[in-house]
């Protein structure tokens, strides 16, 4: 692909041309770890959307083979694929928006935490290229165990002196459509009539959904609270055992990335009222990350929501997950201090 950068870079300033004319705005949108189990229906799904005007797909591995197969798709966004650390570079200047699914998933009997010798190195070298090359851009990070690689590029970007917390979201989207799914089941409705927000962090008893808080208001039985708390908090590890050793969740993965992307880019381009949960530096609680609703505009994460009124139930899974996402925020931060 690098040959035909020249005449790519020219279809590219005609786009920038016609955005400069009253047409549609197009952003710049990178893919870390693009050529992955999750990465490959990510670029798929991003090469679809309209508000992508540059979709860069990054990775160590089989990057030009995703790249030249997606780039055929006749939808507006043109593609870039970049292999290897030496082109890291390339690929992620001039970016609006970088999404960082890089790293190992789980097989069955892992935990997420058991991902942080592999992934925390990872998502370190790529924080420190996006603090170099695209200080500015706003940051989807889905490698696990993403209780701890959001406080690690936190650190990263301190130490670069790029660090805006509003630029810096964890993805927790995935548990939010599990929750809709599994909720609308139960409610016998269609799950896009479904809001439930899901706080905390991502893994286990962190993984708190609100169902007192749904929308539209519901009222569950004590037992269907226990069902759905428990498949919310386990969603994953349903996938990981289903795939047996294969891997973990890629294709749900990657539809929730791109609604919360898209999201983000909505919020890029000045429209009011977007709304998503996401793990953020975060004053809501006394941990200095947890995932709330936070409302996304041109800046990134703009405000966050407090919690809202808790029932006991809530208030106990609350104290369960602070206790473990603090060990898993300390196991980030210390990952870079030490
Ligand atoms: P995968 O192994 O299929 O793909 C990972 C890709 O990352 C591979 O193509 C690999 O070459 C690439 N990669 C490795 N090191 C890299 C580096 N230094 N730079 C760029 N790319 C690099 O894994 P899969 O299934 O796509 O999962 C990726 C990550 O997403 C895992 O950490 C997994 O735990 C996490 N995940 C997070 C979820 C969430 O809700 N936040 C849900 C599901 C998975």
């Amino acid at each position: 692909h690098p040959q035909n950068f020249q005449e790519e870079d020219r279809s590219l300033l005609r786009r920038d041309d016609c955005r400069a004319k009253g047409g549609t705005p197009g952003f710049k949108v990178a893919i870390l770890g693009a050529a992955g189990g999750i990465g490959q229906p990510l670029a798929l799904l991003m090469k679809m959307n309209p508000l992508v005007s540059a979709l860069h797909l990054y990775d160590v591995v089989n990057s030009p083979g995703v790249t030249a197969d997606i780039s055929h798709m006749d939808t507006a966004a043109v593609v870039h694929g970049f292999l290897g650390q030496s082109q890291l570079e390339s690929a992620l200047t001039g970016m609006d928006l970088v999404i960082i699914p890089a790293g190992v998933p789980r097989k069955p009997g892992m935990t997420r935490d058991d991902l942080f010798k592999i992934n925390a190195g990872i998502v370190k070298t790529l924080c420190e290229g996006i603090a170099k090359f695209c200080p500015n851009a706003i940051v989807n990070l889905i490698s696990n165990p993403v209780n701890s690689t959001v406080p690690i590029a936190a650190e990263v970007f301190k130490k670069a002196g790029t660090y805006d917390p509003k630029r810096l979201l964890g993805v927790t989207m995935l548990d939010v459509v599990r929750a809709n799914t599994f909720v609308a089941e139960v409610l016998g409705i269609d799950p896009r009539d479904v809001d439930v927000p899901v706080v905390g962090g991502h893994a286990g008893v962190t993984i708190l959904p609100l169902l007192s808080q749904v929308k539209p208001p519901s009222s569950f039985s004590r037992e269907e609270i226990d069902y759905l708390t428990n498949r919310i908090q386990d969603g994953g590890t349903e996938v990981v055992q289903a795939k047996a050793g294969t891997g973990s969740a890629t294709l749900s993965m990657a539809y929730a990335a791109v609604k919360f992307a898209d999201a983000c880019l909505r919020g890029l381009r000045g429209d009011a009222g977007v709304v998503e949960c996401a793990f953020v530096a975060s004053q809501v609680t006394e941990l200095p990350f947890f995932a709330t609703k936070v409302r996304l505009g041109r800046t990134g994460a703009e405000e966050i929501y407090q919690l809202g009124p808790l029932n006991e139930y809530e208030r106990s899974g609350l104290e369960k997950a602070k206790k473990e996402l603090a060990e898993s925020i300390q196991k980030g931060i210390s990952f870079i201090r030490k």
